[in-house]
């Protein structure tokens, strides 16, 4: 994450429009419900310049895998930045720090990008992934033996969605499970401090929040260094076999900063996403109970239906045009997949939850291209335990009727607060 970037500030001013003034992505109406207002924008105006976030906003399905193709014409390198510039005090906070980590994979381009991505992906591969599930199954049982003797109503995000993807990446990283609160603390204030719109006292302490974060990062993995153990740093450490040209330690520090926010926020949310979606549909969950209905269909439909990650960023490098619109050099993107995945162009009946859909694999939740997701299969395997898990133990599991519904504002991602669930 590029902490100190002022290029928010910097960028081209935009025509303002009836769209521009329509999405205001901060407001409680939008925020407890996008998808009319996304509807309505993808059909009037796919491209509109947004003053509230001086970015352009693109919502159609097929601009929006166009854009993530094409690495020569949009760069990365604004994905993590925070939305509004910081102000001098948090600035200096980060000034005055050792806090320079450089973009290697999410907020990176070619030709760099493709060094750290071959680097870093080596060991997180498909079978690292699965030697998690058992840890994974008996995580979730553990939660849910606590949730069986819980006060009903209970709240679904505290007793399990919120920990569980927490705690598991950090059996992939080898943390020691009692850093977990203080971890998912400073991971949801990046989460405000990049994405949202904090105060300047707000910034303030975010800052000191992402710095001790980063400080954290710096000192596990110089612990990995030391006894390297059975996990994904250990195996980087591995990797790079003491040699700086490798890789630095300082490198692997910063990609541990960025997993430990990457690999949680996102399927904690994912997670309690598609449990709504679900547990809304009666005749759906009887089935899904019965084991009428397979639950992998389910977890990708949730992932469509409603992403946590509800928009991604981009920068074009040149003067482009996108559905009729010239956007100019060095202009902000903000890519709704949360507009491109209920895209009627792309998907029939898109506002319906209808698992096993056709061409579901095709949502853009994981982004596209040569930044794909590299956690896509573990938040997957993750969502599918703790549904199959619920479903069995818990299978009158009903949403408390007329709660009101809490979402974080902010424009990129989209995590309930809380869901109180009764049975
Ligand atoms: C439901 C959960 C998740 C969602 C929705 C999600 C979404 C995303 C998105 C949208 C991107 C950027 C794609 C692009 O720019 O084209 C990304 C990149 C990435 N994600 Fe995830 N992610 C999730 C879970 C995870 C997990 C569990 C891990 C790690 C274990 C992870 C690790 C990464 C990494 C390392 C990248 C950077 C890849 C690159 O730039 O080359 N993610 N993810």
């Amino acid at each position: 994450m590029r902490l100190l970037s002022t290029a928010a500030s910097e960028a081209a001013e935009g025509p303002v429009t009836e769209a521009s003034c329509k999405y205001n992505p901060f407001s409680p109406s939008y925020v407890l419900d996008p998808y009319p207002t996304l509807a309505e924008l993808r059909t009037k105006e796919p491209v509109f310049f947004s003053p509230e976030i001086n970015s352009w906003v693109v919502t159609r399905f097929d601009t929006i895998k166009k854009v993530l193709r094409d690495a020569d014409r949009f760069s990365a390198r604004i994905a993590s930045d925070p939305l509004t510039p910081l102000c001098p005090a948090a600035r200096s906070v980060i000034q005055e720090s050792d806090f320079d980590v450089p973009p290697m994979l999410v907020n990176n381009d070619p030709p760099s990008h493709a060094r750290y991505r071959s680097f870093f992906s080596e060991p997180l591969q498909r079978a690292r992934f699965d030697s998690l599930e058992p840890f994974i199954r008996q995580t979730v049982d553990g939660f849910l033996d606590r949730l069986a003797t819980a006060d009903r109503p209970a709240d679904l995000v505290a007793a399990l969605t919120w920990d569980v993807p927490a705690l598991v990446l950090f059996k992939l990283l080898g943390i020691p499970q009692e850093d977990v609160g203080k971890v998912k603390e400073w991971a949801s204030s990046r989460v405000v401090l990049t994405w949202g719109r904090p105060s300047e006292a707000e910034q303030f302490e975010l800052s000191k929040g992402a710095l001790e974060y980063f400080h954290y990062a710096v000192e596990l993995v110089q612990r990995k260094a030391a006894a390297p153990g059975d996990d994904y740093l250990s195996d980087l450490v591995r990797q790079r076999d003491g040699d700086d040209g490798k890789m630095t330690l300082h490198e692997i520090a910063g990609i541990a900063f960025n997993l430990l926010f990457a690999g949680h926020e996102t399927t904690s949310s994912g997670a309690i996403n598609t449990f709504a979606a679900l547990l809304r549909d009666r005749p759906l969950w009887e089935r899904v109970r019965l084991g009428e209905q397979p639950m992998g269909p389910v977890v990708e439909e949730g992932l469509r239906f409603d992403p946590p990650v509800q928009g991604w960023r981009r920068q074009a490098k040149v003067d482009v045009e996108l559905d009729g619109i010239t956007l100019p050099a060095g202009s902000r993107l903000l890519l709704m997949f949360a507009a491109a995945n209920r895209d009627p162009a792309q998907f029939d009946r898109p506002d319906d939850f209808i698992p096993g859909r056709r061409n579901v694999m095709q949502h853009t939740t994981f982004g596209t291209g040569s930044h794909f997701c590299l956690g896509a299969p573990l938040a997957r395997l993750e969502i599918q335990v703790m549904l199959e898990q619920v479903a069995k133990r818990f299978p009158t599991l009903a949403i408390v009727p007329d709660q009101t519904l809490e979402y974080v504002p902010n424009t990129s991602f989209r995590a309930l607060k809380k869901l109180l669930v009764q049975w």
